[in-house]
């Protein structure tokens, strides 16, 4: 299928885990894909195996945390292709501890990269679809957003925040052309949660009414839906695809 022929989208986090499905996806749907992550090996290794000889796929380094890094390859995008129509803002990361024990600097860290690389990913971008007149911005919330989770203040103070920012760009943005919503992922099969106990993985699976655990191409369907024009009247509303995950 073509449902991305032509479109030019920025994928951050892409070379792991569900941003990688997602590139996949979106080379397949006929998307050209500038991927951005600091796995410069495994963002590499990712561009060879999708073998797009076309010029259909680059890897950047970059730290979405790192503001003026972003608006730099931002303005290396454009010029580069001309226009950027899709941004999926994927990448995250997780400094666990309970509350009691959690040190400042991971409380910082991790909204650096998942809240304020959102930000610093939407505007940058954002300007440019908005001089266009369109595109699609979605950003990766997180089932625990919604229910809290143990031990992770500031990962669910950072994707409830996601949440927060999807709805003031719905409406800023909804009107110049863009839409922007967000993806809330449930317990998702990733090589970090297949790695884990398979005890644990059941307790995960016994709260999720389907009986499984997500997979990786699963979460880059929902992301593929909203970027592409089958969603064009969903604007700032967040998805889950948690398989009815109960809290
Ligand atoms: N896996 C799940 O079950 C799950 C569930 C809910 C939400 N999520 C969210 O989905 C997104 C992807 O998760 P994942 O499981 O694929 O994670 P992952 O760790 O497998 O991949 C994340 C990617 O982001 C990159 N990254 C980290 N910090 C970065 C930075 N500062 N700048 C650029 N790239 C950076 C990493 O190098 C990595 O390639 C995250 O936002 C995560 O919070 C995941």
């Amino acid at each position: 299928m073509n449902r991305l022929q032509d479109r030019i989208a920025i994928i951050t986090g892409g070379a792991a885990g569900l941003g990688r499905a997602a590139v996949e996806k979106f080379v397949s749907e006929g998307a050209t894909v500038s991927i951005w992550d600091l796995g410069e090996e495994q963002g590499k290794t990712l561009l060879d195996e999708l073998n797009t000889a076309d010029g259909q796929a680059e890897f950047r380094r970059i730290d979405v945390a790192d503001t003026a890094a972003v608006k730099a390859a931002v303005d290396a995008v454009k010029a580069k292709f001309g226009r950027i129509d899709i941004l999926i803002n994927n990448a995250g990361i997780t400094r666990d501890a309970t509350l009691m024990k959690m040190e400042e600097e991971h409380f910082d860290q991790v909204i650096a990269v998942n809240l304020k690389g959102v930000f610093n990913c939407g505007q940058a971008v954002g300007r440019v679809m908005v001089e266009q007149g369109n595109g699609a911005i979605i950003n990766t919330s997180s089932v625990v957003a919604l229910y809290g989770n143990f031990g992770q203040t500031n990962y669910v103070a950072s994707k409830a925040g996601v949440i927060g920012i999807t709805k003031v760009w719905a409406r800023e943005l909804g009107r110049k052309g863009v839409r922007v919503n967000a993806v809330a992922p449930g317990f998702i099969g990733t090589d970090m949660v297949m790695a884990m106990p398979e005890k644990v993985r059941d307790m995960m699976c016994s709260r999720v009414p389907v009986g499984r655990l997500g997979l990786p191409a699963e979460i880059a369907d929902a992301y593929l839906f909203l970027a592409s024009d089958e969603s064009s009247y969903i604007n700032g509303t967040v998805l889950s695809v948690d398989g009815g995950v109960i809290s």
